[in-house]
């Protein structure tokens, strides 16, 4: 198994690109902290986990909460002794809202979700890991990091700021024996765009269709796994060619 008994933390976990990369990762030996605001769905990917012959244990947190990140790191330490992977992927989208027609309490919320709390968590987790040497992050980014139209104002530059951040850690701590990478969805089908798929056409996507949450937890597991151990401050998209065209 790919991440035989390395302990992961993954945000977001209850939905969408998160549970698939729970549940992917429970396939491969990892002990899964399926952390999330919404805990009922979390108790049930992390029961799907369990009762799958994996190992996995639910953690409500509001990661705009530092009180809730702080029990989420010593929940993790309390139950499994070390952090081996933090996927960040909890994220929220502005349904393209222009900046004009953005508030600034819209902005900040944006902000505080999709690009604070990965700065937080970070920051919680790293000396741990720089201590032993050892560990990984995986950032979930997006297109909307790499090009202008994805999403509305503040998804942008949030995004494109998780991208910025991404490579700033990677090449300050990657001497310490850890590797920080970002992976770049384009659309894929999960709660978080079942409305809006519905109406959007693929013509401008090479493969002419949208992705998929398990072939994104593919990915996630290569860049948490060791196969991927000389990937550093990689922004990878997966997107069916949307960024070349
Ligand atoms: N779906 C796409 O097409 C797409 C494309 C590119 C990037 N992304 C990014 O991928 C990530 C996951 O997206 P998804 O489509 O699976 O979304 P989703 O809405 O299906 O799932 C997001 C999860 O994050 C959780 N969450 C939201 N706010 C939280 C908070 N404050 N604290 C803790 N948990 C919180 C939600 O409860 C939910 O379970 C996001 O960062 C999103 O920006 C999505």
């Amino acid at each position: 198994m790919r991440l035989q008994d390395k302990v992961a933390i993954i945000t977001g976990a209850a939905s969408g690109m998160g549970k698939a990369e729970a549940i992917r990762f429970g396939k491969e030996g990892a002990k899964v902290v399926v952390a999330d605001l919404n805990i009922e769905g979390a108790e049930t990917v992390a029961q799907e986990i369990n009762s799958n012959g994996g190992e996995a244990l639910a953690v409500k947190v509001n990661i705009t909460d530092n009180a809730d990140l702080e029990n989420m790191v010593k929940t993790t330490m309390d139950t499994y002794g070390q952090i081996d992977v933090v996927v960040n992927n909890a994220g929220i989208f502005d349904k393209y809202t222009n900046s004009l027609e953005t508030t600034e309490q819209q902005w900040d919320l944006i902000f505080d979700i999709n690009l604070k709390a990965i700065f937080k968590i970070t920051n919680l987790v790293l000396p741990d890991m720089i201590e032993r040497g050892n560990g990984t992050i995986v950032n979930i980014a997006s297109i909307a990091g790499i090009v202008a139209q994805m999403g509305g104002a503040a998804y942008t530059a949030s995004k494109h700021a998780v991208v910025g951040y991404t490579k700033h850690i990677a090449a300050v701590y990657g001497s310490n024996g850890i590797k920080i990478n970002a992976i770049a969805p384009g659309t894929i089908r999960t709660p978080l765009t079942a409305d809006m798929l519905k109406t959007r056409p693929t013509d401008k996507i090479p493969l002419d269709r949208f992705g998929n949450d398990y072939e994104v937890a593919d990915l996630a597991v290569f860049l948490a796994s060791d196969e991927s151990k000389f990937m550093n401050g990689a922004v990878v998209p997966i997107d069916g060619g949307y960024t070349i065209v």
